[in-house]
């Protein structure tokens, strides 16, 4: 097992799983999820999700992969349910769709860390050339891939373990120092009202897909990330008290992200949150504007907070990567160094489609329409990808996971994982809940969603319209 590596510690291995659960997912994709989702009904959708039914899937994941210290698709044949690999295979390759698109947007975040350094607020505004600008974005994105391949060739240990130890306390702390100075803004409170107060008549099919799928995508759960992490895990760690720090601050810090953001939009748009829509420009068309309002020092404190933005979102690329790369290692025989060479090639061209959807090539701008709340509505091939891999391989992946480890596996065998490095596991509470959760909830939950989902976005059928 020596060569496969490890955590070194149990702080390690949080501060990494959580590192990959922050990131872009928390400050980028969440407020504009708000923002489409009409605000705090979705907010309160989205934490029941992860609570009640992601929390359970987080719980199996990390479990099979210590138990099996495997790559996810070799995790279930070393279970003994050799059939079962095509769930790990095929979150698989939704990380390697996650990550194509993803990597695109973490180029737009570092370019910003110049554009903001320089004092070039008006960016916003132009936010549609910036991001048709294939060269620019195009050599950004280069330079993240290539960073990102740099640490998961480290290995486990020494790359993706310092690294999250390290950022991931500066960002929080500069997130909440950006938080308090947005509540001093004009409109703060009704920005803060749209967050907090929620509407549910905005409570839609669409808003409980998008939080579903939100929740999934932010948490890193569904596509065997976490199992590939679980592989690195020491058998005295107690997995439990892991996965909640690992979802309570992940949780924590979107919460914060839309503390922050929601004033910041009520006063870029003097307080008139009722039209505001949130799309993938949302954070880099709001924050500048919010930057420069702080006079001198803007420049410079929006630099570092898109410095940050970039590093949270390089220990999620990093475990994006890892996944694939485990999976050529442990199942090909593949050096780690070529793994990665290999794999960080095949997704960087697998996302050139989505760096030239932003406007660039119209056709793959306006790459494929289909039904939101019984609307036809056109949407880029990044927003094509980012629906078929997040909204609904993820959500799917879970439930397929929750009913393998439930139904297949037994919960016995779960059971057994669980109470290793945690002697008061069997017989508690936490038990007895996780057992219903993954035996019972989560594949109904999951399965129906799922159903629903497809058939709202290929045929316009809603259960609920
Ligand atoms: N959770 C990360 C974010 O919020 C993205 C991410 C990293 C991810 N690894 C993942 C999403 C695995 C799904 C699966 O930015």
């Amino acid at each position: 097992m020596a060569s496969r590596g490890g955590f070194s510690s149990k702080i390690g291995f949080i501060a990494a799983a959580a590192g990959s659960a922050v990131g872009l997912g928390n400050i980028w994709k969440f407020p504009f999820e708000v923002a489409n989702g009409g605000g705090a009904a979705f907010v309160v959708i989205y934490l029941a999700f992860c609570f009640i039914l992601c929390f359970p899937v987080m719980v199996a994941e990390i479990a099979i992969g210590r138990k099996t210290q495997k790559n996810p698709s070799g995790a279930f044949a070393a279970l003994g349910f050799p059939k079962w690999s095509f769930v790990g295979k095929l979150g698989i390759i939704a990380g390697i769709l996650i990550l194509s698109f993803y990597n695109v947007v973490a180029g737009w975040a570092f370019g910003y860390v110049i554009e903001m350094f320089m004092g070039r607020f008006e960016v916003a505004a132009n936010f549609g050339d910036y991001i048709a600008n294939v060269v620019k974005i195009g050599s950004y994105a280069i330079v993240f891939m290539a960073v990102t391949a740099f640490i998961v060739s480290k290995g486990v240990s020494a790359g993706i373990e310092k690294l999250s130890t390290i950022l991931m306390p500066t960002l929080i702390i500069m997130i909440v120092g950006l938080a308090i100075y947005a509540m001093t803004l004009p409109h703060a409170m009704d920005g803060l009202k749209f967050y907090l107060i929620p509407d549910f008549s905005q409570l839609t099919p669409k808003v409980m897909y998008a939080a579903l799928g939100q929740a999934f995508f932010s948490l890193s759960l569904g596509m065997g990330a976490l199992i590939t992490y679980g592989s690195y895990v020491s058998k005295n760690d107690n997995i439990i008290s892991s996965a909640a720090l690992i979802t309570l601050t992940d949780v924590g810090i979107a919460v914060l992200a839309g503390l922050m953001m929601f004033p910041f939009v009520a006063f870029k748009h003097s307080g008139d949150l009722a039209s505001i829509e949130g799309g993938a420009g949302f954070i880099f068309t709001t924050l500048p504007a919010a930057f420069e309002s702080i006079g001198a020092g803007g420049a410079i404190v929006g630099g570092l907070f898109f410095l940050l933005l970039s590093f949270a979102a390089l220990t999620s690329t990093v475990s994006l990567l890892e996944v694939p790369v485990a999976y050529v290692v442990d199942e090909h025989g593949v050096k780690r160094k070529r793994a990665v060479i290999g794999v960080a090639l095949l997704v960087f061209i697998i996302g050139i489609p989505s760096l030239l959807g932003n406007g660039y090539l119209e056709f793959l701008t306006k790459f494929i329409s289909w039904y939101e709340d019984q609307e036809l509505v056109s949407k880029t091939f990044m927003d094509f990808v980012e629906v078929l891999a997040s909204d609904t391989f993820l959500p799917l992946g879970g439930f397929m996971i929750s009913f393998f480890v439930g139904w297949i596996w037994k919960k016995a065998n779960l059971d057994e994982e669980l109470a290793q490095g945690n002697p008061n596991y069997k017989g508690s509470f936490v038990q007895k809940y996780l057992n219903f959760a993954i035996t019972y909830l989560a594949p109904t939950v999951l399965g129906i969603l799922f159903l629903l989902t497809v058939l709202s976005k290929t045929i316009g059928f809603e259960l609920f319209g």
